[in-house]
């Protein structure tokens, strides 16, 4: 039964030192068989942020998996975000903005939801267009059916009543609707930087807050959550910083009943 230990929001330029060294030794405990990191690697897509967070993955004993944020593109190198957003990202990170993994009992899907631009005021807003609604569709088509189907994707498909005010990710509807067809289980996302799980079309988003950044959002520590399980039931545990380490807040337990998921414990809470 696999364990993923999810982060997300790192935020290199505003990280804290601190509570890295303390993540690592908690992860070090989890030993994770996979890390999974849900976008915005750093604050302003600078090198000297990219190589920071190039050195946090290296030190990783772990495998990782990782897509990019909005924050992962530059808001000032204009010619950079609208000709070659993802330069840094291919040079520092990885050649691939949307990877896409397959292990025994598990297969985990990226999706960059980040834009340059769009038909809208906040372009810190993502999308999914439906050229890449139908590649995940495509990705997971000969996926064995008892193996977990992850999305990760940077931008929410859910948001919270303290959340309302940022915006959904686009064309969310017929996301959903395509990947509860394709058999997705789980979308794991951040960019709001608080955490919290929902399930919609039967379909389980569990999102991070941020786990490493001092930008935080009122009411919500630094915070990762772990997941473990399989296609018939799994938990989510979010850990959350309490001043000098992180502990376990909560544990939600969910299972899968006809292709889709329910939540059987910690209902009380968003
Ligand atoms: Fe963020
Ligand atoms: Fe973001």
């Amino acid at each position: 039964m696999p364990t993923f230990v999810h982060i997300s929001d790192l935020h290199f330029g505003r990280e804290q030192a601190e509570v890295i060294a303390a993540w690592f030794k908690q992860a070090a405990v989890l030993r994770p068989d996979l890390v999974i990191i849900s976008g915005d690697l750093t604050q302003r897509a600078t090198a000297e942020e990219y190589i920071a967070a190039q050195q946090f993955l290296a030190q990783l004993q772990w495998p990782y998996f990782t897509i990019p944020g909005n924050h992962d593109m530059s808001a000032t190198d204009l010619t950079e975000r609208f000709f070659n957003p993802w330069k840094k990202w291919e040079k520092y990170i990885s050649p691939a903005t949307e990877p896409v993994l397959k292990q025994a009992g598990y297969v985990v899907v990226g999706v960059n939801t980040a834009r340059a631009a769009g038909f809208y005021f906040d372009w810190s807003r993502g999308q999914i267009s439906h050229k890449q609604i139908k590649e995940v569709q495509a990705k997971l088509a000969v996926t064995p059916e008892q193996d977990l189907r992850l999305v990760v994707a940077h931008h929410p498909f859910w948001l919270p009543q303290l959340s309302a005010y940022r915006d959904l990710v686009k064309h969310r509807d017929q996301a959903l609707e395509a990947f509860h067809f394709a058999g997705v289980d789980l979308i794991l996302s951040g960019h709001v930087h608080r955490s919290y799980t929902q399930i919609l079309q039967g379909v389980l988003i569990v999102h991070a807050g941020t786990t490493f950044s001092s930008r935080l959002v009122e009411g919500q520590a630094n915070s990762f959550n772990v997941i473990k399980g399989d296609r018939q039931q799994l938990s989510v545990e979010f850990m959350t910083w309490q001043g000098s380490e992180f502990q376990l807040a909560e544990r939600r337990q969910f299972r899968h009943n006809n292709g889709v998921w329910q939540q059987t414990t910690g209902l009380n809470s968003v």
